[in-house]
């Protein structure tokens, strides 16, 4: 049986990611600090023999290593990261910190251990807001955030790891993910899961500037696809490719969709726009089709009634039982 690490595993993506791979028959080691994820993502795979919890730092050196040799690890799937560009404008030290030195750990710890495959999380933000759209991985690089720029940091680790110690490091830009387990309820909510909660309660939905900004938006599934394949893939070392829909909605459009999809009664409201707000984002995913054999399944109405579904079930669900998972698991 082969053992996969998923740093961020408690996370939005990283915890669906977990329950594909054990779905597949790997063992699952999560290493998270629980700085933005919950133990209620991962509560439900603690009695899976195949699955072990660790509370932890990408910061801890130490704890990477002995993870590495405990578990024997084969492949990485890196997910963890201050995952917010509002954060990493607050505190850009912080987010330099947890997103660049943890990665390099990560690469670091992996070369030596002789962990070959590693797949990470980048993100589409790395294009900046060029009105150029769809957007081509061959694209010049402009980040306009602390988090932007941690991400092509990144990326460009990746390919100087690939060709320093012939390692298989894959990254792969992240358009915006919504789908089961994203959190509605932190500062920094994305706008799928902020409407869909808002919109289950009949509460307003709020919309910054005329909502006529497109973004393309990739149901977690398709996600989770993407990085199964980039934990096996041939011939994809060093390779930075989009994970979207290839397809993009207006925000405006996107709220009557969910005002739809869940028979609410909200109505939109309208804000000041945000400054320097990207008008425009959409992914060419034709390199990650030639790449990786990845091909999205989910429509946005599909995705979208996936996700009105899963969140009304769980306005209705008493809160998980998590207290034995509360335990850090001992590593040597
Ligand atoms: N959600 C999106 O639309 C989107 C878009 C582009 C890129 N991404 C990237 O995808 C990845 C996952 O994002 P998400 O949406 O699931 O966010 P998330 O906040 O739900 O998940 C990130 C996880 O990493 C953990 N973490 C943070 N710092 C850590 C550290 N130092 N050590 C160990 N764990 C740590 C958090 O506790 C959390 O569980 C991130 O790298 C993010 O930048 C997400």
């Amino acid at each position: 049986m082969q053992t996969i690490l998923v740093t961020g595993g408690a996370g939005f993506i990283g915890s669906n990611i977990v329950e594909a791979l054990l779905k597949r028959d790997y063992r699952v080691i999560v290493l998270d600090d629980l700085s933005t994820g919950r133990l209620d993502t991962i509560d439900h795979f603690l009695h899976n023999p195949n699955f072990t919890f660790i509370r932890g730092s990408v910061l801890d050196r130490g704890l990477l290593r002995s993870i590495m040799k405990t578990y024997q690890v084969c492949g990485i799937s890196h997910q963890a990261a201050i995952a917010s560009v509002t954060k990493s404008i607050l505190d850009p030290v912080s987010s330099v910190e947890a997103n660049i030195t943890g990665t390099t750990n990560i690469f670091d710890i992996a070369a030596e251990s002789c962990c070959r495959r590693v797949v990470f999380a980048s993100s589409c933000a790395v294009y900046g807001d060029g009105p150029e759209s769809p957007k081509q991985e061959q694209m010049r690089l402009d980040p306009k955030s602390p988090y932007a720029v941690t991400k092509a940091a990144k990326e460009m680790l990746a390919r100087t790891f690939c060709q320093l110690h012939a390692m298989e490091i894959i990254g792969l830009r992240y358009f915006n993910v919504y789908g089961r387990r994203q959190n509605p309820g932190s500062d920094y909510a994305a706008v799928v899961p902020a409407f869909i909660t808002k919109a289950l309660r009949n509460e307003p939905l709020p919309i910054e500037g005329d909502g006529l900004q497109t973004r393309d938006f990739v149901y977690i599934d398709d996600v989770v696809q993407a990085n199964l394949l980039g934990l096996t893939a041939k011939n994809a070392s060093g390779a930075c490719i989009n994970i979207g829909s290839g397809s993009s909605i207006g925000i405006l459009e996107l709220a009557h969709a969910v005002i739809r999809g869940s028979g609410s009664s909200s109505l939109i409201v309208h804000r000041p726009a945000r400054p320097g707000d990207v008008r425009d984002s959409r992914a060419d995913i034709e390199r990650s089709r030639a790449i990786l054999g990845y091909a999205p399944a989910y429509a946005l109405d599909k995705g979208l009634a996936e996700t009105v579904a899963w969140y009304r079930a769980r306005e209705q669900k008493k809160p998980a039982q998590v207290a034995a998972a509360m335990q850090p698991v001992p590593v040597e």
